[in-house]
């Protein structure tokens, strides 16, 4: 069986993965649909990331409601004013340092809004078979691993970050919603994402913008953990796989089969954003600055991605070495997108445009 979906709400889809995800199926995939972006747009999301998308398919194909959530009447109007079939759900706070310091808005998006999210649309689809609720989730839920072994579906859940508990949290109500009300939903848990549109505050994008400004590159601790890397498109494309074809209750693993120590990566980030900006390697070497460690630093993930390749044919597309320095490329050209997203002054823009609802 092979799903098709007539108009998708994508929740969280003016943040990194969202966007690319958007763009994705509106520019690659075999989907001719349309799409609605429900974002609240914190301080991750930037309209900007489909400024261009906007243009060619606003009021087509593409459709932008900013609203959070957690809004109850905001969500049951989105779901009755569009009848999407499927619901993309990408909607989080994602960042683990930002949890460690400030967790309440983790446990409101991550658990209420995801549990907002699911009533709504048990609501609205009742005892339908031809929708899907696909869950976007970590690996981090899995907890952290030792030298060797990698997380499968059947790893045991134990998170432990504020980040990756909210998440866990929010796995259990989807299968809960399945298994209790036959909810029609999905699962994926993936590994570090890096790619265009990220928010230069993940490790990737962070350490090539601090490149570029010449400020010190912190490491956390003793720069050993290790961290599993994948590029957003193949994350969209995997997603997009169990859409149409994944099993209904059934979870995904994600991953890059691509593990690297912090520390190893940093010094081929530093290679490629000297040989890119013209730099001297030697220069942006003397920036790494070896930090107090993060708390509950989770040593490493890697993930067995096994079972959707085996059972859904995907496979990761690009090499991390193109995709990094395609990254490199994308954070160089695109300053602007990064000035003001950092800044937060497209809000003067996106307050002029977007009303709150
Ligand atoms: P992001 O922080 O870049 O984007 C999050 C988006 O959600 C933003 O556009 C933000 O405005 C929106 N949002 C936040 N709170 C909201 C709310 N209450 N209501 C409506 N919108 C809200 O995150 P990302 O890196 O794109 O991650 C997307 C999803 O993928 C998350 O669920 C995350 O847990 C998961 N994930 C991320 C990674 C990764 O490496 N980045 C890996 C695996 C899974
Ligand atoms: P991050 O991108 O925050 O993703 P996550 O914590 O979800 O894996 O961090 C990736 C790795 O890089 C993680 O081991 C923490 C480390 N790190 C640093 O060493 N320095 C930094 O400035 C940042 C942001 C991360």
């Amino acid at each position: 069986m092979i799903r098709a979906f007539k108009t998708i709400l994508v929740t969280g889809g003016a943040g990194f993965i969202g966007s690319n995800f958007i763009r994705f199926l509106l520019e690659k995939a075999d989907f001719a649909g349309r799409i609605v972006n429900l974002d609240a747009l914190t301080y991750a999301g930037n309209p900007e990331s489909l400024a261009d998308l906007a243009e060619k398919y606003g009021g087509t194909r593409y459709f932008f409601e900013r609203a959070d959530i957690c809004d109850r009447e905001a969500v049951a109007r989105v779901f009755e004013g569009y009848a999407p079939d499927a619901l993309v759900h990408l909607a989080a706070e994602s960042h683990v340092d930002r949890s460690i310091l400030g967790p309440e808005a983790f446990i409101k998006t991550n658990v209420m809004g995801t549990f907002t999210l699911l009533e709504a649309a048990r609501n609205a689809w009742k005892f339908r078979e031809d929708v899907l609720f696909h869950h976007v989730s970590t690996c981090e839920v899995f907890g952290a691993l030792g030298d060797s072994g990698s997380f499968t579906e059947e790893s045991p859940y134990d998170p432990r970050s504020p980040y990756s508990a909210s998440k866990a949290g929010s796995d259990h109500l989807v299968r809960a919603y399945h298994n209790t009300y036959g909810l029609v939903a999905t699962l994926s848990n993936c590994s570090n994402n890096y790619g265009p549109y990220q928010f230069p505050e993940k490790l990737i994008p962070f350490m090539i913008l601090n490149m570029v400004e010449g400020r010190s590159l912190p490491v956390y601790g003793d720069g050993k953990n290790v961290r599993d890397w994948i590029h957003v498109e193949d994350h969209a494309a995997a997603v997009w796989e169990i859409m149409k074809r994944g099993e209904a209750g059934r979870s995904y693993n994600i991953g890059g089969e691509n593990e690297w120590e912090n520390i190893r990566l940093l010094g081929r980030l530093v290679e490629i954003v000297a040989e890119e900006s013209g730099q001297e390697v030697g220069g942006l070497r003397k920036l790494i600055t070896y930090v107090k460690d993060r708390p509950g630093h989770d040593r490493r993930y890697a993930i067995d991605c096994s079972r959707i390749k085996r059972e859904l044919g995907w496979e990761r597309a690009l090499s991390f070495d193109e995709g990094l320095r395609k990254t490199v490329r994308w954070y160089l050209d695109n300053a602007l997108w990064c000035e003001r997203v950092r800044s937060g002054e497209y809000r003067t823009w996106l307050d002029r445009n977007y009303a709150s609802r």
